[in-house]
């Protein structure tokens, strides 16, 4: 038995017959965050309603801390669960909201106000215990559905899309703190989000999800530097896609450029994908790709540089404090090992086998 959430070949169809998850494995361990990240419509709220229990799949199981919850009512599933849009009971002060639950859990006048306090302690709102809603920010009326979910002190806590009403300063202020609270607490979260620079702040591990099916499992890190697929290289952050090929000796050649060699490489084409980071520019030189500066903007400590080269218009971002390169610069482009992963064309059909990173 695996401690945590196992999700075994679930699969959903709709009522109009719209299939919205193909046989889903996954397991969400016990005490990491983990995210679940795909654009609109590939699934993900489905299968966070699904392991809520408020939706039956057609087929697979929910095996939670071993014991096999697939027929289990949402009550008798002890999670909570924060929707996309968090809705507040609008008649309720905080503490009502948030005390809403376990009054309906049938605990005690007593414990339904020791365990409120505690949780709106957790989330940074105490002083606000009588205010209504309307009288609180966006921000408060988010951290409010958080303590809510909290205070139930569920084995799991379900989060959709829960910063998506917020400013981008508030989203990160809130994402920081549910961090920080999955960490003290050693709490279990399944989040959902279609922004990848969330899902790579908050999560232990992400599962990427692409039309109702995973397409990658890793950690940040594993995601952003070795993609399974050009979708989810793109879908991670910028990134430019190209053909190259393998020689025999497992060397990479791309264009002028030569990278590796790459051990377990088989000679063929290949794609090649680049992050922006990962190139490195230096005035014209008879070495690297030569390209021409097409515009260059300033973004603070990095700047980016648009080149134009054999290859396509290459975006390539450079530590600001270096040199500035002025539209029509002739350059030679060079790459580094960071930020290059190479795609095996054998494996875009199929799911995770780790890829080979340079
Ligand atoms: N009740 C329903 N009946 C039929 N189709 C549905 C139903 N609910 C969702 N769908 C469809 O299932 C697919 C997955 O929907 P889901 O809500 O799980 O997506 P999502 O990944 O959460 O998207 P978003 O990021 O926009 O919230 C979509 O194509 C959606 O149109
Ligand atoms: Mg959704």
């Amino acid at each position: 038995m695996r401690a945590g959430l196992e999700i075994l070949g679930v699969t959903k169809t709709y009522a109009n017959g719209y299939r919205a998850l193909h046989g889903v494995d996954v397991h969400i361990p016990d005490r990491r965050l983990t995210t679940l990240l795909g654009p609109s419509g590939c699934g993900k709220t489905t299968l966070l309603r699904l392991v809520a229990g408020l939706e039956r799949p057609d087929a697979g199981h929910l095996i939670f801390h071993g014991e096999d919850v697939t027929s289990k009512s949402a009550e008798q599933r002890d999670l909570s669960l924060v929707f996309q849009n968090y809705a507040l009971f609008p008649y309720l002060s905080v503490e009502d909201n948030v005390c809403y639950g376990l009054r309906m859990q049938g605990l005690s006048v007593a414990s339904q106000r020791e365990r409120s306090t505690q949780a709106i302690a957790l989330v940074g709102l105490h002083g606000l215990e009588k205010r209504m809603p309307h009288e609180l920010s966006g921000g408060q009326q988010q951290r409010t559905a958080l303590a809510r979910a909290l205070a139930l002190q569920p084995r799991i806590l379900l989060l959709d899309e829960p910063l998506s009403n917020l400013d981008s300063n508030l989203r990160r202020h809130i994402r920081e703190d549910i961090r920080a609270l999955q960490q003290r607490l050693e709490l279990t979260v399944l989040y959902v989000t279609h922004d990848h620079a969330e899902a790579m702040s908050v999560s232990d591990r992400v599962v990427v999800m692409q039309e109702g099916r995973i397409v990658q499992i890793g950690s940040p890190r594993d995601l952003y530097e070795r993609p399974l697929s050009e979708f989810i290289a793109g879908f991670m952050g910028d990134a430019a896609t190209f053909d190259a090929e393998v020689n025999i000796q497992g060397l990479v050649h791309l264009g002028p450029l030569q990278i590796g060699p790459y051990p377990g490489l088989r000679r063929g084409a290949v794609r090649v994908v680049v992050r922006p980071h990962a190139w490195r520019i230096a005035p014209a030189s008879s070495a690297g790709l030569p390209g021409k500066v097409l515009r260059s903007a300033f973004l603070g400590p990095s700047s980016e540089v648009c080149v134009r080269t054999t290859l396509g218009e290459i975006l390539v971002q450079i530590p600001s404090e270096g040199t500035a390169y002025t539209p029509g610069a002739p350059v030679s482009l060079f790459l580094s090992a960071q930020g290059v992963s190479v795609l095996l064309p054998s494996i875009f059909s199929n799911v995770p086998e780790p890829l080979v990173q340079l």
